[in-house]
């Protein structure tokens, strides 16, 4: 009688161990997958953050010659302006998402890109002078481009923006 309870006892610990190994094991895998469907959730919006990436896949429903002009601007946006700008986060420069409705047209944005320093210093454009106040370093001088790759590279920003590309 005495053994047997013993072994109800035993078998009864070894029950209650058990359920509890498997609570534990679930409990750990909950976490384990909810921690991965976070680190999925962290990597797409790092995604959507960096808008270089993908660039193939975004304009994939553009027509032409839209399209080329977008990939153009970007190639040349990445290789001459990403070290201090980002489309929507201040990086050295501003963010240049909606820039094109911060200027008064697209010559004046041209024309500013080509000669950030003569535009600033010109005494005419109080706006240009503003944002060098507030950012302290004065953007290159870009003349070595024409303005048809500038307006490419401003299509490009558009793009970005999730703004209308109107063709001239
Ligand atoms: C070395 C850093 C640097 C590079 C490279 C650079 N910029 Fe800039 N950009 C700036 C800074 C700083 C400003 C703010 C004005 C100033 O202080 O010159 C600015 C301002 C601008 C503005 C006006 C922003 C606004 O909010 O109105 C535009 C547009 C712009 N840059 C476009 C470009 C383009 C396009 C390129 C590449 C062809 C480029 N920048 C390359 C630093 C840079």
């Amino acid at each position: 009688m005495n053994s047997s309870n013993n072994n109800e006892v035993l078998t009864l610990s070894g029950i209650i161990l058990g359920v509890g190994l498997v609570l534990i094991v679930a409990v750990v895998s909950l976490f384990n997958s909810s921690s991965s469907e976070e680190g999925k959730t962290t990597t797409d919006t790092a995604e959507s953050a960096a808008p270089v990436e993908d660039i193939n896949t975004k304009v994939a429903s553009l027509a032409e010659p839209q399209k080329a002009t977008v990939l153009q601007g970007h190639e040349l946006f990445q290789g001459n302006c990403a070290q201090c700008h980002a489309i929507n986060k201040k990086v050295v420069g501003p963010a240049l998402k909606g820039v094109m409705n911060r200027w008064e047209n697209e010559a004046a944005i041209v024309n500013f890109i080509k000669y950030p320093e003569k535009v600033i210093t010109g005494g005419k454009n109080d706006y240009a002078a503003k944002l060098y106040e507030e950012y302290g370093q004065m953007m290159p001088n870009h003349d070595f481009f024409n303005d048809e790759q500038i307006k490419s590279i401003l299509t490009y920003v558009k793009f970005e923006s999730g703004e209308e590309i109107a063709m001239k």
